[in-house]
């Protein structure tokens, strides 16, 4: 089981998120453009996984982020949404090690687009967060993979060493 956001961030934590949250995203579509530059930045194959066109995904983005953000007082109640997301994410040709990129570009973007740098304490609770959410989308991720792997093997996905 993943340890929750809250367990360890407590109230506190999940009041610095809400508020830093909303300080960093006045600007939804700016927050939006200066996020995806930074993944690019970070990892240039990965702009192929997404269409020319990031206007709506920026926008899935930015509400996906506020239902997590907005789900804080009881973040087990996301931990289906999260292991859906993370299930679909496999059919974009996401992996792992991506959503380390993804969380680094959104803690700096948070910080570039708060008024003043993140106080250490919102950063970490930002680090701990993405950690939860990404652990969750991998757990989805996983199973989706691992149902994937049982219906293209049929009968020897369960033989001993296969
Ligand atoms: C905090 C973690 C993430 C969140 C909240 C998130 C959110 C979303 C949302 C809401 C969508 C719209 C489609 C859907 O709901 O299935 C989406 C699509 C997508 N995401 Fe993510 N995502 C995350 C992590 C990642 C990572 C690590 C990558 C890797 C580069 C990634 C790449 C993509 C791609 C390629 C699409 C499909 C674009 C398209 O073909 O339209 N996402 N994401």
């Amino acid at each position: 089981m993943t340890e929750s956001p809250a367990a360890a961030t407590t109230d506190p934590a999940a009041l610095l998120l809400k508020r830093s949250f909303a300080a960093a995203v006045r600007d939804p579509d700016r927050f939006g453009r200066e996020f995806y530059a930074r993944v690019f930045a970070l990892a240039p194959a990965v702009r192929a996984l997404f269409p020319d066109d990031l206007a709506h995904q920026r926008e899935k983005l930015l509400r996906a982020l506020t239902v997590v953000v907005r789900g804080l007082d009881a973040p087990e109640s996301l931990v289906p949404t999260l292991r859906q997301l993370g299930a679909r994410h496999v059919g974009y040709g996401v992996q792992a090690g991506h959503y380390v990129v993804v969380g680094e570009a959104l803690v700096d973007t948070l910080d570039a687009r708060s008024e003043q740098p993140l106080d250490p304490a919102t950063r970490a609770a930002w680090v701990r967060l993405f950690g939860w959410i990404a652990a969750h989308m991998l757990e989805g991720a996983e199973a989706a993979d691992g149902a994937t792997r049982v219906a293209n093997n049929g009968a020897t996905a369960a033989a001993p060493g296969a």
